[in-house]
């Protein structure tokens, strides 16, 4: 990525190449910090779907550099805001995001969006419709916050993560689903799958039958390995998934074979109650396996205190790395001269 370039959208645009060098700017903006680099500069961050770490770290972020930002939660305190195209605007939503993006554009310097996925049509949230639909309205630097099928400030966060602790690259990498009360959406998986492959590790998708990531995530995640040496499969078999892994990322997502159907998923979840990441699940990973999750985690559904809790998990250091790499992507995209 270079100075700015405009847009962090997707790491897959970045590039392995960009990504070391956002993750080498970042180690150097935490041991020399700039904190004029961004003065004088605004951030508009727009959140359609709650957040903690990504509004907390982007403020923090770039109150670091200098800079200020400003955040809108449509519909709370501000207009709610139609997203549907060529709709009658006669329910709740008082503006359009065609009129309410660009305005909110012209007021700042960069613009963030968190756009979920709608749920509901698995071919309209894996092309990113409303994201990009979104994207076409902003003529500013835009930060994708996590749209339908992306994430890709996690993914960069989750890099240095494993740099951090030595993580090598060839190292087994298990992305497993796990429980949760509801269906959740597929970005997390999908960036997090496609960042695994693009650093060049042996990964492994582990999902109980209904929740096979999509052939599209997993094809693109084959082409970031067979750039960087890795490899990407898929199972239902636990055991053999475990098995010498270095790393466990816990993720929840909902079925794929029901998608947008509640009911269905619901029905098929009730009996995954084992699917919770318990110290069991590493008695014949590698010795020091890690644990890894994006954050928020409902413990005890999801993954049990004792891991939590316990030596092997990184979810804290994850989440301080969100601060620590979106300093540099802020920094590569707003400041005059970003080394
Ligand atoms: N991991 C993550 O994006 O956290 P938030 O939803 O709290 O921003």
């Amino acid at each position: 990525m270079s100075s700015n370039l405009g847009r962090f959208l997707d790491l897959a645009d970045v590039g392995r190449e960009g990504v070391l060098d956002l993750l080498k700017l970042a180690l150097k903006l935490e041991r020399q910090p700039d904190p004029q680099a961004l003065a004088g500069k605004i951030l508009g961050l727009v959140f359609l779907n709650p957040s903690l770490r990504t509004l907390a770290s982007f403020q923090a972020g770039m109150a670091r550099l200098g800079g200020t930002s400003f955040v809108i939660t449509p519909g709370q305190g501000t207009w709610a805001l139609e997203t549907r195209m060529g709709v009658a605007m006669n329910g709740g939503a008082a503006e359009h995001i065609r009129e309410g993006l660009p305005v909110l554009a012209s007021y700042c310097d960069a613009l963030g969006i968190r756009a979920f996925a709608d749920g509901k049509d698995l071919a309209a949230d894996l092309a990113d419709q409303n994201f990009l639909a979104m994207a076409a309205l902003v003529d500013k630097p835009l930060i994708n916050l996590e749209s339908a099928i992306n994430h890709p400030c996690q993914a960069l966060a989750d890099w240095k993560t494993l740099d951090d602790v030595g993580v090598p690259t060839r190292a087994k990498f298990v992305l497993s689903w796990v429980n949760h009360p509801r269906a959740l959406p597929l970005a997390v998986p999908a960036a997090v799958v496609h960042m695994a492959a693009l650093r060049g590790h042996e990964v492994v998708v582990l999902r109980p039958e209904g929740y096979a990531l999509p052939p599209e995530i997993i094809e693109r995640a084959r082409r970031a390995a067979a750039e960087s040496g890795g490899s990407v499969t898929e199972t239902s078999e636990r055991a053999a998934a475990l098995r010498g892994a270095h790393v466990v990322y816990a993720k929840e997502w909902g079925s794929t074979a029901h998608y947008g159907d509640a009911t269905r998923d619901l029905e098929l979840r009730a009996g995954l109650g084992d699917w919770q990441v318990r110290e069991p699940w590493f008695s014949h990973a590698a010795p020091d396996c890690r644990l890894m999750h994006c954050l928020p985690v409902r413990r005890n559904v999801a993954v049990a205190d004792e891991v939590l809790d316990g030596p092997r998990s990184l979810v804290l250091r994850e989440a301080h790395n969100r601060l620590l790499v979106q300093i540099a992507v802020l920094h590569r995209l707003l400041a005059r001269s970003s080394t």
